[in-house]
């Protein structure tokens, strides 16, 4: 994805970040699904009062673009309004590796500083479905 389809992206991460519903850590989280037909589904994080039912903005994103047909993805932004990269939690990992295992994931600080990154890079040896079949009988 070159730098005048990132810029675009990284603008709706940071759109979808103001969304978050975020009343208990304050935190804000946006990310931005590039689909292969190239609309962009968005996510943020939707927190609750039961803490443990949140779900994270790059779940949300996965989970909408599935409700909606879609399964080819192009490119994922994060964004979050800290000085450091912010990467996604070990579930969200667990969860991009399942659904876009070589996606090109852009982390994108305050300073709109990026860092590229792969569910695959972020999860090494990961459980898969594959292993659900290499039972022995
Ligand atoms: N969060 C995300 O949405 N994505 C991440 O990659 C890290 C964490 C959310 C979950 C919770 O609402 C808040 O950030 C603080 O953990």
């Amino acid at each position: 994805m070159d730098h005048t389809q990132l810029q675009p992206l990284i603008e709706q991460a940071i759109l979808a970040s103001t969304r978050a519903y975020a009343p208990y850590s304050r935190f804000q989280v946006g990310a931005a699904l590039r689909l292969a037909n190239g609309e962009t589904i968005l996510g943020c994080n939707v927190e609750n009062a039961s803490y443990g039912l949140t779900t994270c903005a790059e779940r949300t994103a996965l989970g909408a673009a599935i409700a909606g047909g879609h399964r080819e993805f192009a490119a994922m932004a994060i964004y979050v309004a800290t000085d450091e990269f912010v990467s996604p939690c070990g579930a969200c990992r667990q969860v991009l590796l399942e659904l876009a295992p070589d996606l090109p994931i852009w982390l994108v600080n305050r300073a709109r500083r990026t860092m590229q990154v792969t569910p695959r890079q972020l999860l090494p040896l990961a459980f898969e479905a594959r292993h659900l079949a290499d039972l022995p009988s």
